[in-house]
């Protein structure tokens, strides 16, 4: 049983990455398989939108994309991870998500059975992330909203959240709960 979470943080050591970071821990603490992928630190390129992937096997875009979305789609679990950027989730994971729709075109679905969302903002923008997060998350696996964990909190300098011992303990027990839920479909 493994979780892929993929953060949409362009800051290594924000507040994001460190309480994906909790999260994975917690999973793996219950047996769980987890792995990260920074979506910054590749090449990840927006949809170009010519609307026709189901005429080509592979993608016309030549970067990291595939592979991305080949552990994408083997995970049992997604913990998808972002700051709020004005109102929504950063351009690095609204690009990954765009990139979805290739699978979409070739009627592949993830084989994701729960996922969790780790969305954080300074203030403002954070419910409607989370819903745009949660929409893609439906619409790629079909998933039910008990087996979405949801997290959502405040944090602005990087690595501010390392003194929010509330926000630490919220992802650790998202870890826990994704566990839970991968454990009893085993
Ligand atoms: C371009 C940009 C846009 C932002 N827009 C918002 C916003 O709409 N609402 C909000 O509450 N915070 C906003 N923020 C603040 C970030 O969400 C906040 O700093 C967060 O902690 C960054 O997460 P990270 O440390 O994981 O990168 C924005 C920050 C940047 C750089």
């Amino acid at each position: 049983m493994k979780i892929l979470a993929i953060v949409g943080s362009p800051r290594p050591k924000g507040n994001t990455n460190y309480l994906v970071d909790q999260a994975l821990e917690a999973a793996a603490q219950h047996g769980i398989e987890t792995e990260k992928i920074i979506l910054s630190q590749y090449k990840v390129n927006p949809c170009q939108g010519h609307d026709n992937c189901s005429s080509f096997s592979v993608c016309k875009q030549k970067d990291d994309v595939p592979w991305i979305l080949d552990k994408f789609c083997s995970a049992d679990g997604i913990l998808l991870g972002s700051p709020v950027y004005y109102y929504n989730m950063t351009a690095q994971m609204k690009a990954f998500v765009d990139r979805n729709y290739f699978l979409y075109r070739h009627d592949i679905s993830p084989r994701m059975v729960c996922a969790g969302l780790i969305v954080i903002g300074g203030s403002a923008g954070l419910d409607h992330t989370v819903r745009a997060l949660r929409r893609f998350v439906k619409l790629s696996a079909d998933i039910h909203d008990d087996r979405i964990a949801i997290l959502s909190g405040c944090a602005s300098k990087p690595g501010e959240v390392k003194n929010n011992a509330i926000l630490i303990e919220e992802a650790r027990t998202l870890g826990s709960r994704m566990a839970g839920i991968l454990t009893s479909t085993r």
